[in-house]
């Protein structure tokens, strides 16, 4: 099969399109025919190698895992003896483990994995752009976001961001948005009640509070939004930082305001399962929709990864078949 293999760290060009041999399902795995996956912020930091740190996980002198890619939409194309919740045929959008391997035309999951079914009214590209789940998890289980409850999202326009905008909106939270000014309008659309551009205004000094702040950006600190958080407010951030890694136990010990850091991404499987359901039937019902920077075929994907590190907004998509 055709697959994108890195085989040392650098820049997009130390990704080449090669043929390695299909990976053969075991008595428990799903061989899935991929038709698109995304190009993610995860896989730039794995390609790069870069912040340094992150060697640790991805491997020391080289890395660990030379096919990158988590989350795709495809086909199963042969299931293992001892498979049973899924058939030859079944339309499926997952998660791989954090192995990666979805940049290629196959990929082999364990069946208990993150996979659901694909949302009906999208195509393989759109529902893959819906598969992180990571909005979700960090406003219904870490923000506890309820009805009523006021949501600043910094970087609304990105992968995660727009997906908590609208996720946001679904859990009946009023839901502020900002983004640089090309995205206000994708923003608005996404279901924002208010957009904020950032390249104009400072957000920490708008005069508004808000129950959580999302900084998805990482743009901001605990520290700067503590004078935007109500008395309970919630600052979160996905981006790891020294001193967020500090203020995270002493809020969660004194204080009612708090700072949260999560590795959403570290999940049990059948917790993400369980997103992937919910965030089907909110496609399905027209209440959450993919926001996609561009699709390139696999054989253009060197230019997914220069792409990605100019900056994005929304997902990246590589498409196996051509069709997305
Ligand atoms: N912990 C976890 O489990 C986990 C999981 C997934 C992602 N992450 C992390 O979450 C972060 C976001 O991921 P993503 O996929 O959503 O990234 P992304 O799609 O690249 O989006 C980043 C967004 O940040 C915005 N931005 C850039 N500079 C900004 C600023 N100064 N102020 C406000 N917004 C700004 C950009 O908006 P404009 O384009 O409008 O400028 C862009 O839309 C990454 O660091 C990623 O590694 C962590």
């Amino acid at each position: 099969m055709r697959a994108a293999v890195h085989r040392a760290y650098g820049p997009p060009d130390v990704v080449r399109v090669e043929e390695v041999p299909t990976p053969v399902p075991g008595a428990e795995d799903v061989l899935v025919r991929v038709h698109a996956a995304t190009v993610s912020v995860t896989d730039g930091t794995a390609r790069s190698g870069s912040p340094t740190f992150s060697r640790l996980f991805f491997g020391l002198r080289r890395p660990k895992w030379t096919v990158l890619g988590s989350e795709f939409a495809g086909v199963v194309e042969a299931v293992g003896s001892g498979v049973t919740r899924l058939r030859v045929g079944d339309e499926v959008v997952g998660i791989t483990g954090p192995d990666f391997g979805a940049h290629a035309e196959y990929v082999r999951v364990h069946q208990d994995s993150a996979l659901a079914p694909k949302p009906a009214n999208l195509d393989f590209a759109e529902a893959v752009a819906l598969v992180d789940g990571t909005a979700l998890a960090f406003l219904r289980d870490r923000a506890r976001l309820r009805p009523g409850q006021t949501i600043l999202v910094n970087g609304a326009s990105g992968s995660v961001g727009s997906a908590a905008v609208q996720l946001g909106r679904h859990f009946g939270a009023r839901v502020t948005g900002v983004c640089s000014t090309p995205h206000l309008d994708l923003v608005r659309d996404l279901g924002a009640d208010t957009v904020l551009d950032y390249t104009r205004e400072d957000f920490t000094r708008a005069g508004q509070t808000y129950d959580v702040v999302f900084d998805v950006a990482g743009t901001s600190s605990f520290g700067r939004c503590r004078r935007v958080l109500n008395p309970t407010g919630r600052y979160l951030s996905p981006v790891p930082s020294p001193s967020l890694l500090l203020q995270m136990p002493c809020t969660a010990a004194f204080g009612r305001r708090k700072a949260i850091i999560a590795f959403t991404g570290l999940r049990k499987a059948a917790e993400k399962s369980r997103d992937l359901l919910l965030v089907r039937e909110l496609a399905e019902a027209g209440t959450f929709r993919p926001v996609i920077a561009d699709r390139y075929p696999l054989e253009r994907i060197t230019e997914a990864h220069r792409h990605l590190e100019r900056g994005k907004y929304g997902n990246i998509v590589v498409t196996m078949t051509g069709a997305g």
